[in-house]
């Protein structure tokens, strides 16, 4: 068992500073590390941009450093393209005042050297620029990954995967056969090639080729890696990384298990569900939502409600303002069909954003249709349901990948959302009794959802490793 940040050998205290990428996605899991490194005893600074500000009530034990980032795009980013263009303009923005910031930070610690020091920065594995800075003067950096390990390997072996011709220069702007589709990727098992994100998205192949390499370079340079998954679920992929990388590497996941921080959400989540689902039976409802940046056409809308709707079975449905592109910007939720509610006759509840950790662990949900976000993911994982999976862009299709060919815990609507194929995967995953398939990924994924409990119960390997990384942090 290791030192705690105040511990035996030093009456200092280490401060550990923290910049998360500004989406919902990303600052979870980096509320939820400062949370289990606090209670460790290092004190927390969290540095962030003004856009996605967190809200600094919620969490009155840390510090907040607020960093300017003009000629940061207003929109929350909906595609890779988008998403890596913004991750660009927030590195451009914020390099010369977080320089600021941090010099200042580092001239006010140095006036009290003898009660406290920096340890280090833990920075989004995207923010190259400015782990760049804190290195320039002097403060260790650790990358932490919020995406799956098995991503990560991914991101390594994507310029091999360019030479090898499965990636072609010209990214999707060139159509990609559909037969190509389906062709496995021989040295990435368990991919195909329409699991890695460039073939399916709209990033251009350039922007994607730079930013996989920047954050590679970012993991390489910092002096480690921390990464939000577990043993038992990617082994081989952690043992891949171990190999191929000179850093340590941390798994100390899932996060938001040994960590349930207070809460991150830049939305306000709907509680009034909880008590809805209070009144359904046991593994009796279907929990769909799309996560806080996919976004879907009004048509995969229409099919979606009613693949729902003629499953028959409750459901509570997340339908985030904005989800509909190409719909006229509101704050309300967007129109579902209008026979829509006549159909369903109450055995539903639609939000527009819900305490989903908290839903995903209530007994009354029997399963969840997801965007495959890495965190959903791992919320799902954790909550021993199956998973319908629908992924949208980037690191999405990889994890459905896992989710329905090498955990088997849930299954995967390829291609176009078309009704029937929904309310046939529901009545598979949510069936009693008749259906060996749905009887079969019940159960793995409640086994899977065990081995994630142990990992972070006493002596687990997450748990073991925390106590690797407060040691590490230590020594920096
Ligand atoms: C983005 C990318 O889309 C994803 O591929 C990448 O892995 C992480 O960043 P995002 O769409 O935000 O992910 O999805 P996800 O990673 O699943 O994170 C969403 C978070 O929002 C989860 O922690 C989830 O619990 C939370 N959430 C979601 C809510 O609190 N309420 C909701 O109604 C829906």
């Amino acid at each position: 068992v290791g030192h705690t940040a105040t511990g035996t050998r030093t009456r200092r205290r280490r401060r550990v500073l923290f910049f998360s990428l500004p989406y919902q996605g990303h600052i979870n899991p980096m509320f939820q590390l400062a949370g289990l490194l606090h209670a460790r005893g290092f004190a927390i600074t969290v540095f962030h941009t003004h856009f996605n500000a967190p809200d600094a009530s919620q969490h009155p034990a840390y510090d907040f450093v607020p960093v300017q980032d003009d000629g940061m795009p207003a929109d929350s980013p909906d595609t890779v393209q988008v998403t890596v263009e913004h991750m660009f303009a927030l590195n451009r923005a914020c390099e010369a005042p977080f320089r600021e910031r941090l010099a200042a930070l580092l001239e006010q610690q140095q006036q009290h050297a003898r009660e406290e020091d920096v340890a280090c920065l833990v920075a989004d594995a995207h923010l190259l620029t400015l782990m760049d800075v804190a290195r320039g003067l002097g403060v260790p950096t650790l990358a932490l990954r919020t995406g799956s390990a098995a991503c990560f390997r991914w991101f390594m072996a994507f310029p091999m995967l360019c030479d090898k011709g499965y990636l072609s220069a010209q990214g999707v702007q060139s159509p990609v056969a559909e037969s190509q589709l389906d062709m496995p990727v021989m040295e990435l098992p368990p991919y195909r090639v329409r699991d890695l994100p460039s073939a399916a998205s709209g990033a251009t192949h350039g922007l994607m080729r730079e930013v996989i390499s920047r954050a590679v370079s970012a993991v390489k340079t910092s002096s480690g890696l921390i990464i939000n998954t577990f043993d038992a679920l990617e082994a081989d992929e952690l043992a891949s990384l171990r190999s191929d990388l000179a850093v340590p590497v941390f798994d100390i996941g899932p996060l938001h298990v040994h960590s349930p921080a207070a809460s991150s959400s830049l939305l306000q989540q709907d509680r009034g569900c909880l008590d809805w689902l209070d009144a359904q039976g046991p593994a009796s409802v279907l929990y769909v939502s799309f996560g806080s940046l996919a976004s879907m056409s009004a048509s995969d809308l229409a099919e979606t409600a009613w693949g729902i709707a003629n499953s028959g079975r409750p459901f509570l449905l997340v339908l985030r303002p904005g989800i509909v592109r190409g719909a006229p910007p509101t704050q309300q939720p967007p129109q579902l069909p209008d026979s829509f509610d006549a159909e369903t006759r109450g055995r539903g509840m639609v939000v527009s954003w819900a305490p989903q950790e908290e839903v995903l662990a209530h007994p009354a949900v029997g399963a969840f249709w997801t965007h495959c976000g890495w965190n959903s993911t791992l919320e799902g994982v954790c909550a021993g349901v199956p998973m319908l999976c629908h992924p949208c862009f980037g690191d999405q299709m990889g994890n459905a990948r896992y989710v329905d060919h090498v955990w088997r815990t849930g299954l995967s609507l390829d291609g176009e959302l078309e009704r029937g194929k929904v309310e046939a995967a529901i009545s598979t995953m949510m069936g009693s009794g008749e259906s060996e398939t749905g009887t079969e990924l019940r159960g793995r994924a409640r086994e899977l959802s065990r081995r994630a409990a142990e990992s972070v119960a006493k002596a687990g390997s997450s748990d073991l490793n925390v106590d690797k990384l407060v040691n590490h942090i230590l020594s920096l």
